[in-house]
């Protein structure tokens, strides 16, 4: 009998979307032809007003009040870039941490690289946690930016982004969260946790299309924009216009794309972040205890769901993690990620480098007899390798 196809890569993007984003695919296309603030006749006006929804309902979801500062972007690695770009200036100082994506790795290394700034990168345990502590005596007098994920998306590992949040903001330094494994599944406040800016992608936990994401840029932030262009209104400015969104947001905007994020984000509202939480700790003590089961099966990142959300990387031996994935894929229609998740310093810090980990990433919309499905098809692996290392040692 067929398996039925189970997708178990939402770290990388959420899918299935919520219903509503398909049912209202043909309406929008339709209905949202028109630029956004680029013209007053109806159509233009019905574009503007569901972008404006957009920031609106993403700020009411992250606490965030004034929803103007949320600047709608492709993704989260374009948040990060015009964030890192924007603030960090020649002879500053960067305290980040080993466990971060290449999204923020790279503008680092490469700003580094060019003689710009210099960076301090903390270890992390081999849980993937990274002690607050010590991201604060890294800082200096002349740091500019403390930025972090709040979880990781090698081994899910959560941070304490309130106890950092606190102590930048006592300093001139301001503090950027890649929100990537958390916007959507995990309750945020910038409030609370005193993040200056929040990198943010539409298409993972906040269940939106791919090319959505937004920046949100506190109070406290000096940046310039790394896009200028037209903005549809101030016009006659020759440079771009101070006033947000507009000082960061150019060009024509992914209009299609946000309608249908409005779609996704008025599902969770709806929902309640806390309960999209609820539902997704159930999903990680299961198949948490099925790992635990496994003898030759070792699980990256803590064991207690509530340190942690639901990315798990595993190390099967000596087999190595994309021939597993592979053999998930071809053998039982299970989609998941193989090797370094664009992450390799994370997997120096967990001992899993250079061969990386398989990567499990349940949703939203993912049930435990889908989580039973999955184990399956790994036991009966696991029994293969063992019959095939058997008959090789009686060789
Ligand atoms: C922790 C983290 N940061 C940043 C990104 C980049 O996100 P995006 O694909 O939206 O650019 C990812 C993507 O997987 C991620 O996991």
């Amino acid at each position: 009998m067929k398996n039925k196809p189970l997708y178990l890569d939402n770290a990388a993007t959420s899918f299935p979307k919520p219903e509503a984003i398909y049912g209202q695919m043909a309406e929008v296309l339709k209905e949202y032809g028109a630029c956004p603030g680029r013209g007053s006749y109806g159509m233009a006006r019905k574009a503007e007003a569901i972008i404006r929804e957009v920031r609106q309902l993403l700020a009411d979801l992250l606490a965030i009040e004034d929803a103007n500062r949320i600047i709608l972007t492709f993704n989260a690695t374009d948040a990060l870039n015009m964030a890192i770009k924007g603030v960090c200036q020649a002879g500053d100082h960067v305290v980040t941490t080993l466990m971060e994506h290449n999204s923020v790795r790279r503008p680092l290394n490469q700003l580094e690289a060019d003689g710009r700034i210099r960076v301090t990168r903390v270890m992390a345990t081999p849980e993937g946690w990274v002690d607050p502590q010590v991201i604060i005596h890294s800082m200096r007098p002349n740091t500019r930016l403390v930025v972090m994920a709040h979880a990781s998306n090698v081994s899910g590992t959560l941070q304490d982004i309130d106890r950092v949040g606190e102590a930048v903001r006592n300093t001139q330094a301001v503090f950027l969260v890649d929100a990537a494994q958390t916007a959507g599944s995990y309750p945020l406040s910038v409030e609370r946790s005193a993040i200056d800016l929040l990198a943010i992608p539409g298409h993972k936990g906040l269940m939106g299309p791919q090319g959505t994401g937004a920046l949100y840029v506190g109070p406290r932030v000096k940046l310039t924009p790394w896009r200028e262009g037209g903005t549809g209104v101030f016009s006659e400015d020759l440079l771009q216009p101070k006033q947000f969104p507009y000082y960061l947001e150019a060009g024509s905007p992914n209009t299609w794309g946000m309608a249908l994020w409005a779609q996704s984000l008025r599902f969770i509202k709806d929902l309640s972040i806390k309960k999209v939480r609820q539902h997704k700790v159930e999903v990680m003590k299961t198949l948490l205890r099925c790992i635990s089961e496994w003898n030759e099966v070792k699980l990256c990142g803590p064991k207690d769901p509530s340190q942690r959300v639901g990315v798990f990387s595993l190390s099967c031996g000596k087999r190595p993690p994309c021939e597993l994935a592979a053999e998930l894929d071809a053998e039982f229609d299970i989609a998941v990620r193989a090797g370094l998740h664009c992450a390799p310093d994370a997997h120096r810090c967990l001992g899993t480098f250079p061969q990386g980990t398989l990567r499990i990433s349940p949703g939203y919309f993912t049930q435990l007899d889908e989580i039973a499905q999955f184990s399956q098809a790994m036991q009966t692996i696991l029994k293969n390798n063992a019959l095939n290392n058997e008959v090789l040692h009686q060789l």
